[in-house]
């Protein structure tokens, strides 16, 4: 069992990894600086697992700060970097904030393992680089296109930066996984997605019309080249995701890899339409969601889902849980938060 850092560790993937690895028996040290997320979820992991996993609030764009995680413990074997500002539309607005953000951290990240030792690297890539791809379901190989926002940029900027870093250090090992739409929660309820302010994702959205803290949910377009007219997507639950960094971890760990930088698509391999999400949330919960539908969002592709078999085959992993299971641990997390809200 090794000492793995997860950066971003009290985010939303972050934290259901941080489960995922004590179950397994690794020791988590977990770097965040708690930007996007909360102090209390290290409870809500020590809730389900029954262990606290060391914490040190360090902000990745701080070298030193970062080189002082490293000198405080020694025994770090591999690193998850989860990391960054995630958000597509805020990115258009503040991109210089992104930019510095998600690729400093990365940078310095990258600097302090040169110089501690550390030699396996598990980086959050993204779907978005595909674009729009010309074929479905999306495989590996497909060509990454021009980012369609700073955000999405910064993701394939990291990919590459990751690939050079590699040239002078070769004991480097690298895994990019490159995540669909996760969704969903933990099934105590104890973590889960705590979007601050106006949801931009559908999932979060969805479960808060359905609470009443929305009076109702914009549908972005029902005119697309696509069997309902809504765009669709490849949902991936956030537990299954969480598992996939395990498998990952293990074949960094264990020199399984067929080449010291890899990429793996991580999704359920099927594609599921906004209308699709509603009408499956409907039927898991018995709660009905106000919807309307609107304009398109700018800058969202039609549709895209993954090729899985690569994943599937070389990681020996496969995205479990049904769509109705994931919008109910979605329901159940948001009527958590609700009581923690109101007291009941
Ligand atoms: P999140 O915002 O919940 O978690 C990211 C965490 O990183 C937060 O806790 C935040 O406080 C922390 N953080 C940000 N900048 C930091 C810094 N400079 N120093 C220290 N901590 C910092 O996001 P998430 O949904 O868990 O996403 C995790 C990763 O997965 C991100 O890299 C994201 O881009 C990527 N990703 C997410 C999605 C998605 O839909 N959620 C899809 C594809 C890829
Ligand atoms: N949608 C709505 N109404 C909403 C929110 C979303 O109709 O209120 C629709 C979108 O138009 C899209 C689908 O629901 O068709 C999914 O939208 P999300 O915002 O949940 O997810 P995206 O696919 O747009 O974006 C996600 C991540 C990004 C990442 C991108 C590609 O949030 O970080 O996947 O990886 F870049």
């Amino acid at each position: 069992m090794a000492t793995v850092l997860v950066t971003g560790g009290t985010g939303y993937i972050g934290s259901h990894t941080v489960v995922e690895l004590q179950g397994e028996g690794h020791e988590v040290v977990v770097i965040d600086n708690l930007s996007n997320s909360e102090r209390e979820v290290l409870e809500g992991i020590a809730s389900i697992t029954g262990k606290m996993p060391f914490f040190e609030e360090v902000d990745l764009r701080n070298r030193k700060a970062t080189y002082g995680v490293f000198e405080k413990y020694p025994r770090i074997e591999a690193i998850i970097h989860f990391a960054a500002f995630k958000a597509v539309g805020e990115s258009v607005e503040k991109p210089l904030t992104y930019y510095e953000n998600n690729l400093l951290s990365l940078i310095h990240l990258l600097e302090a393992m040169n110089r501690y030792g550390v030699h396996h690297f598990l980086f959050s890539s993204s779907c978005t680089v595909y674009g729009e791809p010309d074929r479905l379901p999306v495989t590996e190989d497909a060509p990454v296109k021009k980012a369609s926002s700073p955000y999405g940029n910064t993701k394939q900027i990291s990919e590459e930066i990751l690939r050079d870093a590699m040239v002078p250090s070769p004991q480097l090992r690298v895994i990019s996984l490159r995540y669909f739409n996760p969704i969903g929660a933990h099934p105590s309820a104890m973590i889960g997605e705590l979007p601050l302010g106006i949801p931009n994702n559908l999932v979060p959205f969805i479960t808060q019309t359905a609470i009443g803290i929305r009076d109702q949910l914009n549908v972005f377009g029902d005119d697309y080249n696509t069997p309902d007219g809504t765009a669709i997507r490849d949902y991936i639950n956030v537990v299954d995701l969480a598992w996939a960094h395990v498998t990952a971890i293990d074949r960094l760990l264990q020199g399984k890899q067929r080449s010291p930088y890899e990429v793996f698509n991580l999704g359920t391999g099927k594609g599921l339409s906004v209308f699709e999400i509603i009408h499956a949330f409907e039927k898991a919960t018995g709660v009905k969601v106000r919807y309307r539908v609107t304009g398109r969002r700018e800058g969202d592709v039609e549709q895209v889902w993954a090729d899985t078999g690569y994943a599937n085959r070389e990681l020996g992993w496969k995205a479990e849980r049904g769509i109705g299971e994931t919008l109910l641990s979605a329901w159940n997390w948001e009527k958590h938060l609700q009581s923690k809200k109101t007291g009941r």
